[in-house]
């Protein structure tokens, strides 16, 4: 199906380069012990607005976040650190965040969460389109 945006390439690559630091992530998964910054602290430059479809999502693994974009065109961004205990989540399927530590799932397009244990949606980050490129963050 051609409903995945070219930026899940993108993703599909960073997800296999980061596969050796998901299994270090796991003995850090208590709430609070990882390094990992819940929310970027400065404004990140995510690429170019046109590789977010409408109706799908990007995942960035570099900086933990996802930006998705509804039919109607506006864009939404997330932390992609878990709720349930602080690992970075690092697969999407579609349109659904997939936590490796214990499995829970997100909706990219709203934060929600869709399978537990994870109880807590994630956090929203502002977004905003700069000269053609998405920005994320800071959250104030
Ligand atoms: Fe437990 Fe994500 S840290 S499901």
């Amino acid at each position: 199906m051609s409903g995945r945006p070219a930026a899940s390439r993108r993703t599909v690559l960073r997800g296999a380069a980061a596969a050796p630091a998901v299994g270090m992530g796991l003995t850090a998964c208590s709430p609070g012990a990882g390094a990992v910054p819940a929310t970027p602290t400065a404004p990140v430059d995510l690429g170019a607005e046109s590789e977010v479809a409408k109706g799908g999502a990007d995942l960035n693994l570099d900086h933990n976040v996802v930006v998705s974009r509804s039919a109607d065109g506006s864009l939404k961004a997330f932390s992609t650190i878990c709720t349930h205990g602080g690992c970075p989540v690092n697969e999407l399927e579609g349109s659904t965040l997939i936590c490796p530590c214990h499995g829970s799932k997100f909706d990219a397009a709203t934060g929600e969460v869709l399978h537990r244990p994870a109880t807590v949606p994630l956090s929203e980050l502002p977004v905003r389109v700069e000269n053609g490129r998405v920005v994320v963050g800071p959250r104030t």
